[in-house]
């Protein structure tokens, strides 16, 4: 049998750094795994598509780039029309001209850590008419009190920290902004041996802290402790769906009294698990 070399099989030099750079998980892991698993991914539920997905069906492939889109649709929902909105982490900016058609916004700016994802999407940021920035989420680079409404599509599980970055979204919303996320949680600890091997690989590969795996219920508790003395909020479970399930926080009270005070969060489950 003969073994093509890498090259030939599509792995070139640049690759083989990347995969040592997420094993060594350097200073910022997600964008060298982002930058490593490219645009056309196996790991995509869709073309294009990072998340995954909020399914109706059955889970079948076909349905896939709607879920995706849909996830995207239901997220943004939650925030003012015509506003400024910021977009954290946008991945291949797909989901860019997807908030535009839901919000009519009068600005988008896409922050992303992966500079290449906002390279590889600038057609997609073009088309929204957006504003891409190369920035961490827990820094924002963006002024105090500027924004109507912060999206995130399942991208704070990589963040250094989730309350750092919901610390940074109270900072950048105006009175009575809204904060609207979907999120992966971690509902137990592993069971046995393989389960155990499945989540360390999961972490290493994805260039996660061990400090991401939150429950929905840790997540939305993060959200609330940054709402305290900020008005009255409320949350929803919806349930379980072939994609994941979802939590919703939204604290509709004082809206304009205090800074942000407006907040909705999808806190995500990872698939419910065969059989
Ligand atoms: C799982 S992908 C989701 C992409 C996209 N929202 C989608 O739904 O297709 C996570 C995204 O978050 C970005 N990201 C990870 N860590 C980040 C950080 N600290 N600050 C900003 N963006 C970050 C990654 O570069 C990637 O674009």
């Amino acid at each position: 049998m003969v073994t093509p070399p890498l090259r030939q099989a599509g792995w070139t030099s640049r690759h083989l750094r990347h995969v040592a750079g997420i094993f060594r998980q350097d200073q910022n892991p997600a964008a060298r795994v982002y930058e490593s698993i490219g645009s056309n991914c196996f790991l995509a539920p869709a073309p294009g598509w990072l998340n995954l997905g909020l399914w109706e069906g059955s889970g079948s492939e076909e349905e896939a780039d709607t879920a995706c889109c849909r996830l995207v649709q239901t997220v943004a929902a939650a925030l003012p029309e015509a506003g400024v909105v910021l977009d954290v982490g946008n991945g291949l900016g797909t989901q860019d001209p997807v908030i535009v058609k839901v919000l009519r916004p009068r600005k988008l700016i896409a922050v992303n850590i992966t500079e290449w994802q906002l390279s590889i999407g600038r057609d997609r940021l073009r088309e929204a008419a957006a504003l891409g920035v190369a920035g961490d989420a827990t820094r924002l680079p963006i002024a105090d009190q500027t924004i109507d409404g912060v999206i995130s599509v399942e991208a704070a599980f990589h963040f250094r920290s989730r309350r750092a970055f919901f610390d940074k979204c109270f900072r950048v919303l105006k009175p009575g902004g809204v904060l609207s996320i979907s999120d992966i949680s971690t509902e137990r600890l592993p069971l046995g041996p393989l389960e155990l091997l499945a989540a360390i690989t999961q972490i290493r590969v994805f260039g996660l802290r061990p400090s991401a795996a939150m429950t929905a219920d840790q997540i939305a508790e993060a959200v609330r402790g940054r709402l305290h003395g900020c008005g009255r909020h409320r949350v929803r479970r919806s349930g379980n769906r072939p994609g994941p399930s979802a939590d919703r926080v939204q604290a509709p009270g004082n809206a304009g009294r205090a800074r942000g005070a407006r907040w909705a969060a999808n806190c995500r489950s990872p698939p419910a698990q065969p059989g």
